[in-house]
Parts: structure tokens; C-alpha cells; sequence
């Protein structure tokens, strides 16, 4: 029922020649890949958008961005509306990048409304959460993750939470080298489902992509996609390399 997503997060790296050419390499090497369950999207930073968005004309892999303004136009200078991320043809944009919590200092608040404006605007939100590692320390996971998904997300309505992608990125592991383990990560894929069935009901539950992210590699990535509740992954590091990102494509 619900579709696997692998989403590549380039976050910011690659100069537009080397975003071109990773967009290109992946484009051909998953060209073969006729499995309708699996979307590929790549999430370059912004100034790659429109070239690469020309270069995937013909492909069926999805763009997306890395963060919205909460409001669609103003004086907010070097700020990205969501409007003009729709208006261009993009399809997602990640929301609450534990980077952007942690250095930009964004609240479930603001993300709340971030959240809003992309759904406004016909974009489907990739919502992050995760604990930090002194968090899980002193076993405040489930709390913690239940706050930012609340807060962030339960002011929805029914109609609105089916628009919504959820990525758990446990901050300890993203870029570390340290993986959740399956246990983990499916431990809190399916508390999360739980909170969402508790909140909503079973079947809009069920018809929610929980995306996993931190140090997903094709080491990794069949045991973790094999999880129940497990459908996908948001891929920093891994994304950066065709190769890598291909195969944890196909270990789908
Ligand atoms: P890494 O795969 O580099 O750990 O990054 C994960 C991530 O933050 C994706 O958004």
C-alpha cells in the first residue's frame, strides 16, 4: 500500500558541474529499474534545482528541496518561498532537517507552519525528528520524538497528515557512521505509527511512508528496508556517490 521512498539529501555539497553529473549517473543507472513501488528522489541544494529538474525531464525520479519559508512571498532576504519551490515543478521539501533545529534553531512551532505552507502549495513535506544521543542517554527517545511529531504534525487534519512523509533521523547517526540498529529504528518507525493510529486511525496510519535516515548504506539498507514499518530512507553521505545510492536503491 504505501510506496518505498529513497530520497537523496546532498545537503550542501556539490558544485552545479558535480550535482549535474551525479544527477545524470544515477538517472542511467536506475533507468532499468521498473519496480512502480519505489520513488527516487533527489534533493540537491536549491541552485542545482531548475538544471537538474531539465536533465530528469524524461526520468521518473523526483526533486525535492531542502527547507521552505513558512510564507509564500515578503521581505524575508535570502529566505526560499514554497510557492515559487511549487511553481517551478518541485514535488518535496524536507522540514525540520535536525541541522536546521540545531543550527537554525527551528521549533516545532515554526516547522508546524512550514508544514502548513507546503501542503498549501501542493508540496509533499518530508518531517523530520529524531533524539540526540544524550537524549536516548538518558532514555527520553520516545518522548522527545513524540513531542516533535506532535507538535509538529497533529494540528493536521486527516486529509492533510496523508500528505505527509515522516523521517526518523536519529541525530547520533546522521553522518557519524553509527547506525540505529533494525531493532531500533523499528521500534520507533512503529511507535510513531501507533501515535499516528492513536491520533487518526489505523488506515490513515497505514497509508503513511516513515522514511529512515542516518547512516543508511548498502551495508545496511536491506536489513533496515526488510523492517515492517521501515519505508524508505532519507540518505545523507551515501547520496553523494551514484554507485552507493543505486544500491541502496536496489536493495529496496
Ligand atoms: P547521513 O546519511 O550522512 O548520516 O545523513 C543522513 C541525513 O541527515 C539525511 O537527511
Amino acid at each position: 500500500m504505501r510506496k518505498y521512498i529513497i530520497a537523496g539529501n546532498w545537503k550542501m555539497n556539490l558544485t552545479l558541474e558535480e550535482g549535474y553529473g551525479l544527477a545524470s549517473e544515477i538517472k542511467w543507472m536506475v533507468a532499468d529499474e521498473v519496480n512502480n513501488n519505489i520513488e527516487i528522489v533527489i534533493i540537491p541544494s536549491y541552485i542545482h534545482l531548475s538544471g537538474i529538474q531539465n536533465l530528469l525531464k524524461d526520468s521518473s525520479i523526483k526533486l525535492g528541496a531542502q527547507n521552505c519559508h513558512h510564507k509564500n512571498s515578503g521581505a524575508y532576504t535570502g529566505e526560499i518561498s514554497p510557492a515559487a519551490l511549487a511553481n517551478i515543478g518541485i514535488k518535496y521539501v524536507i522540514i525540520g532537517h535536525s541541522e536546521r533545529r540545531q543550527y537554525n534553531g527551528e521549533t516545532n512551532e515554526i516547522l508546524a507552519e512550514k508544514i502548513n505552507a507546503a501542503i498549501e502549495n501542493g508540496l509533499t513535506p518530508i518531517y523530520c525528528f529524531g533524539e540526540t544521543l544524550w537524549e536516548r542517554e538518558n532514555n527520553l527517545e520516545l518522548t522527545i520524538n513524540e513531542c516533535q511529531v506532535r507538535e509538529g504534525l497533529f494540528h493536521l487534519t486527516e486529509d492533510q497528515i496523508k500528505k505527509v512523509v515522516l523521517a526518523y533521523e536519529p541525530v547520533w547517526a546522521i553522518g557519524t557512521g553509527k547506525t540505529a540498529t533494525s531493532a531500533q529504528a523499528q521500534q520507533m518507525h512503529s511507535f510513531v505509527r501507533e501515535l499516528l493510529k492513536e491520533k487518526y486511525n489505523k488506515e490513515t496510519a497505514e497509508s503513511i511512508s516513515i522514511l529512515y535516515g542516518g547512516s543508511m548504506k548498502p551495508e545496511n539498507a536491506k536489513e533496515l528496508l526488510s523492517c515492517p514499518d521501515i519505508d524508505g530512507g532519507l540518505i545523507g553521505g551515501a547520496a553523494l556517490e551514484s554507485r552507493s545510492f543505486v544500491e541502496i536503491v536496489k536493495s529496496v
